[in-house]
């Protein structure tokens, strides 16, 4: 892969609270509105939530610092990235990346199109009563094709602006639009009859639970696909940074962020399933219990349901869309820097990303087996080769790009243990429990159509 053509300047952002807005609209995102707080209460409540913030503590910050680092160092794409800090062999990880953002946009723009249609039919005639019904009709089939490709269209509006004039503006606009209604919803849940029981219910600390594995794997998981860890998103982003700043402070920061609104979710969603009874409704993780139990609470509610639903389905289509834009511009500026023009490259694969989302938009089964091998798998694959690379191949430059930054040598010192030693150890760990129910997703892959 080439460097960017000299004739046209690279884009970047134009100020570093835009950055860190975009990075953080990255990573809040669907993930967080609902299966942290739903493997919260499977896990142990309070006592879930202090595990999962050290493991976004332990593995999350230092691998997203590992990806800054090697994005802000390069200025390039990770293809770019990887090619001139580590060779042609490290290429491969780059094209890993460019295939795992296809694979997620692929499913990931077919749910945020029903969360599209959702806040729609909120706002306008309301969410009829028989939520499931109404859910069947929208998750598969034509409709559910419409408003995914509708979503995808918007997606591809924005990243074709550019860096500067499109995601940094989006973010700008979205990321503190998304805030408010997060935290109008959680004032408002506050004020409903069951909310005390709720919190309780939410975050009572049940340390018996949380040392299963199962719950282990999946808050690990959780924090690699919540943080948008794996895949090159964070290292694209980073690429357009022109500053010095403490790229492993930025990191916190931004994990921070994702905690705050994940937990603050559990906030809003607690009270909703406590208030109107839809215990018995939240059977399972999936994505159908955010869209079928919460929605007929807002249908219990009249009119003040239309609002409260309105904003709750335009939070997530919000958050949907600071993400899904910085998972076709890993795609997009792959080839940006092999010196398509942007707008070529965004609308070319785009379109692509329609296309692979097709089967997902048809078949509910086909979509939860992608996120499972691309959206759990496949990313801590990604994050151990980052670390592999970063904390082997190049450690001494990349140590000497983080001290730009950070001047704290033992907090270097601190980082680099942890991406050479304990977070290697602990993604393989965790890659050989996920080797089984990657493979019944695998199988389902193929059989979801028989
Ligand atoms: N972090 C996003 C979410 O929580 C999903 C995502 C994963 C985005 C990987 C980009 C890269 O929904």
């Amino acid at each position: 892969m080439q460097p960017s053509s000299g004739s046209r300047p690279r884009d970047a952002w134009a100020t570093n609270a835009g950055f860190l807005l975009a990075a953080v609209g990255s990573a809040v995102g669907l993930g967080n509105m609902w299966r942290f707080s739903y493997i919260a209460t499977q896990g142990g409540g309070a006592a879930f939530v202090g595990i999962y913030l050290l493991l976004v503590a332990v593995i999350g910050v230092p691998v997203m610092t590992s990806e800054f680092i090697v994005g802000r160092m390069t200025q390039r794409s990770p293809i770019g990235a990887l090619r001139s800090l580590g060779g042609p062999r490290w290429v491969p990880l780059g094209w890993l990346f460019v295939a795992g953002g296809f694979g997620i946009i692929s499913y990931y723009s077919v749910i945020a199109g029903w969360t599209m249609r959702y806040a729609v039919t909120a706002l306008g005639p309301g969410i009829p009563a028989d939520t499931g019904v109404f859910f069947g009709e929208v998750a598969t089939g034509a409709d559910a094709l419409l408003w995914h490709v509708l979503f995808m269209g918007i997606t591809v509006f924005i990243v074709y602006g550019g860096i500067k004039k499109g995601i940094e503006r989006a973010s700008l606009i979205l990321m503190p639009l998304l805030f408010l209604l997060l935290v109008g919803l959680a004032v408002w849940a506050f004020t409903l009859p069951e909310s005390r029981a709720a919190y309780g219910a939410y975050l009572d600390p049940n340390l018996g639970q949380v040392f299963h594995r199962r719950i282990l794997t999946d808050a690990a998981g959780q924090a690699f696909f919540s943080l948008s860890l794996g895949m090159g998103a964070m290292m694209t982003y980073a690429s357009y940074i022109q500053t010095k700043h403490d790229l492993a402070r930025e990191a916190v920061i931004v994990s921070a962020c994702d905690f705050g609104v994940a937990f603050v979710a559990g906030l809003v969603v607690f009270p909703i399933v406590f208030t109107f009874g839809l215990r018995d409704l939240v059977g399972e993780s999936s994505v159908g219990a955010l869209f079928i139990s919460l929605p007929t609470g807002f249908a219990s509610m009249g009119a003040a349901g239309k609002l409260v639903g309105g904003g709750f389905f335009l939070m997530l289509f919000f958050a949907a869309l600071t993400s899904s834009i910085s998972l076709l511009e890993v795609v997009v500026a792959a080839f940006v820097d092999r010196g398509w023009a942007r707008h070529r490259a965004a609308l070319v694969f785009g379109l692509v990303a329609a296309l692979t989302g097709v089967p997902s938009a048809f078949n509910t089964d086909f979509l939860g087996a992608v996120d499972a091998i691309v959206g759990n798998f496949l990313l801590i694959v990604g994050g151990l080769l980052i670390c592999v690379f970063v904390g082997y191949r190049i450690l001494p430059q990349a140590d000497g790009e983080l001290a730009r930054g950070l001047d704290s040598p033992i907090l270097r010192r601190l980082w680099a243990v942890l991406v050479r030693y304990v977070v290697p150890a602990l993604l393989l760990a965790l890659l050989f429990f996920m080797l089984e129910p990657t493979w019944e997703a695998v199988k389902t892959l193929f059989t979801a159509w028989m």
